[in-house]
């Protein structure tokens, strides 16, 4: 999992190249590079580290030229270091390789070309390709890819250039993303849209399987086996200033801030003016096909996991279908029970989840119909499934998801709702009140955002310990999850999130004195259990932080500090609880002095399996 970009055209190519870098060093930020075609010859300078380093080395000795290769790289075959970052070569330094992905015959490819003789350099499975392309290659780098791409097995996104015809850029997909930028006199590619959205909006959006070739004056489009493609241009409407800080310290910052806006967004014109009905126009199925349901999974990794979670919940209250929720790694390969009755639903803040995109195809291999609810318009999620809801949260650019979290919330809330009064499950009064709940949540949110200063107070007590606890009861144990999952990825505090009830069954064994708790209870039903519950781990010495429902101030009176979420509807609750957990860990991982946006050995888009 990685970022590539690339340009041709009139301009020099090194500060488009490391501007797109920028860009895209959610995708990876262990090592960066790359390759220029100077008058010298095609030039590779690469490094270990941050982006930063990178620059540092080409400030001191600039590569100047019109056509380049970047690459930033999360380390999949071979560890963090110079030799292993991409671009690779071959012995000839004539053919220079940016990749995403993983080549899974490597080994084999290595060992017939050392066999030719071929010496190699690094331990990564790219240097194979650009020895492999040098092997093929006849005087057509686009034939000599072609051949290439044959012998390879994998996921892969790639740049090419050689030496040999320096005017060309060669670019090719195989289940990593992959975009062509269109200018004038110029043109790009890059891993996603916002790497190049600074020099056009014109843009091509490669399928699994085919590749380009470009010039600075044109770009041809062709599959892998060289049948021209004719396709319209995408023409993206939105702004890259949505995509920057917008004067937040960080990314995740500003993210977190920017979820009134998401939610009003992914509801938008999918709550009908009077507010009694929800239009989901982008869900085709018929209500003969909705009736036909027999049972839902839901599939999606990390964080969008856990709005499955809540997801589950939510439309089997609502819809009383059955609902299985799985983490797309263990769901490929367990023998789910799935049949053309089975509505799959996955889950993806940037579409291009590896286990989550295989778990759909999977899924459709068994003929369920797929509902996608995705972040990203164009991703492979999105344009392989059969029917897709798009959470118009913006770009997500924090490594930790927030407000793409949030509004897959909204999503789940709207698909339930939805579900439900096609089949007629729920009273019309009563899709009207969830409804007018929901179009409170923003201003909600507003009002617990005003809050951030008292939660910094509490962060800055939790980042003093090395271990903690979640703990909530149904809609809240999910959200106990997403708390601390969040509060691990950027403060690299352990923390665990527990059921309340089975806290006794083993894990209270670790409440010794002092030891943060956050308890979640806001489900009205629940709440008696749940304080029973903060009684079990206060009587054991534990510092409790509860988070509760305004109005319900019981609570004040069994834990140490309580925050108060406005009153919403008991399933809407996980849209406004979850943004004080997501204060508490940016704030814990700004007192212990950690790269908030860009977590240890995390990347945005997990695009390996
Ligand atoms: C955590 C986080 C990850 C992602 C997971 C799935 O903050 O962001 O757990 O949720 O990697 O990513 P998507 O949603 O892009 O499929």
């Amino acid at each position: 999992m990685c970022g590539i970009v690339g340009y041709v055209g009139k301009r020099d190519s090194q500060n488009i190249l490391i501007d797109g870098l920028k860009k895209l060093e959610y995708r990876g930020y262990d090592s960066a590079g790359v390759a220029v075609y100077t008058t010298e010859g095609l030039q590779i300078k690469k490094s270990k580290g941050r982006l930063a380093v990178l620059e540092s080395k080409l400030e001191e000795a600039p590569l100047n030229g019109n056509i380049g290769i970047g690459h930033t790289r999360w380390a999949t075959h071979g560890k963090p270091s110079d030799v292993n970052s991409h671009p690779h070569t071959d012995n000839s330094s004539k053919f220079s390789v940016v990749h995403n992905g993983i080549i899974e015959n490597y080994i084999s490819l290595k060992e017939e070309l050392i066999a030719q003789g071929h010496v190699f350099v690094s331990e990564t499975d790219t240097e194979v390709i650009s020895h492999l392309i040098a092997s093929l290659y006849e005087g057509d780098i686009v034939r000599a890819v072609q051949k290439a791409v044959t012998r390879m097995r994998g996921a892969f996104a790639l740049g090419v250039l050689t030496e040999h015809e320096p005017e060309k850029l060669v670019a090719v997909r195989l289940s990593s993303p992959l975009i062509i930028g269109v200018g004038e006199g110029e043109n790009f590619i890059g891993s996603d849209i916002p790497a190049i959205l600074e020099h056009t909006r014109n843009v091509y959006i490669l399928n699994d399987g085919e590749m380009a070739l470009l010039t600075k004056d044109d770009v041809t489009l062709m599959t892998l086996e060289g049948n021209f493609i004719s396709r319209e241009l995408f023409h993206v409407d939105w702004d890259i200033v949505t995509a920057e800080k917008a004067g937040f310290d960080h990314f995740m910052l500003k993210e977190v801030y920017d979820q009134p806006k998401a939610y009003r967004d992914t509801m938008g014109a999918r709550i009908d003016a009077s507010g009694t009905k929800v239009l989901l126009p982008e869900v085709g199925m018929t209500r003969e096909q909705i009736a036909d349901i027999r049972n839902v999974h839901i599939i999606a990794c990390g964080t969008a996991f856990h709005a499955g979670l809540v997801g589950k919940s939510v439309i089997e209250t609502l819809v009383r279908i059955p609902v299985e929720a799985d983490v797309a790694s263990e769901y490929r390969y367990r023998s789910p029970i799935i049949t053309p009755q089975t509505l799959v639903i996955v889950v993806s803040q940037s579409g291009e989840t590896a286990d989550t995109l295989a778990a759909l195809r999977e899924a459709k291999r068994n003929g369920a119909r797929v509902l996608a609810i995705t972040n990203v318009v164009g991703s492979s999620i999105a344009r392989e499934a059969d029917d897709v809801i798009v959470t118009w949260a913006g770009p997500e650019i924090a490594v930790a998801s927030t407000k793409a979290y949030t509004s897959q919330l909204i999503a789940f809330f709207l698909l339930g709702l939805y579900l439900a009064q096609t089949l007629e499950k729920v009273e019309a009064g009563y899709v009207k009140e969830v409804l007018a709940a929901m179009q409170e949540l923003p201003k909600q949110v507003e009002q617990v955002l005003a809050q951030a200063d008292s939660i910094r107070e509490v962060a800055e007590q939790i980042a003093k310990h090395h271990n903690l606890f979640f703990i909530g009861r149904g809609l809240d144990f999910a959200t106990a999850l997403e708390g601390s999952l969040k509060l691990k990825e950027i403060s690299y505090i352990h923390s665990e999130a527990y059921a309340a009830g089975e806290l006794k069954h083993g894990t209270l064994a670790l409440i010794e004195d002092g030891i943060p708790v956050i308890a979640l209870a806001t489900q009205e039903v629940l709440f008696e259990k749940t304080v029973s519950n903060i009684k079990e781990v206060k009587a054991r010495g534990a510092q409790v932080y509860g988070i509760h429902m305004e109005g319900n101030d019981e609570l004040s009176k069994v834990v140490d500090e309580t925050f108060a979420i406005p009153q919403t509807h008991q399933l809407l609750a996980p849209a406004l609880s979850v943004i004080p957990l997501q204060l508490l860990s940016y704030y814990a991982s700004l007192a212990l002095g950690h790269d908030v946006d860009k977590p240890r050995n995390l990347a945005k888009s997990v695009t390996v399996e």
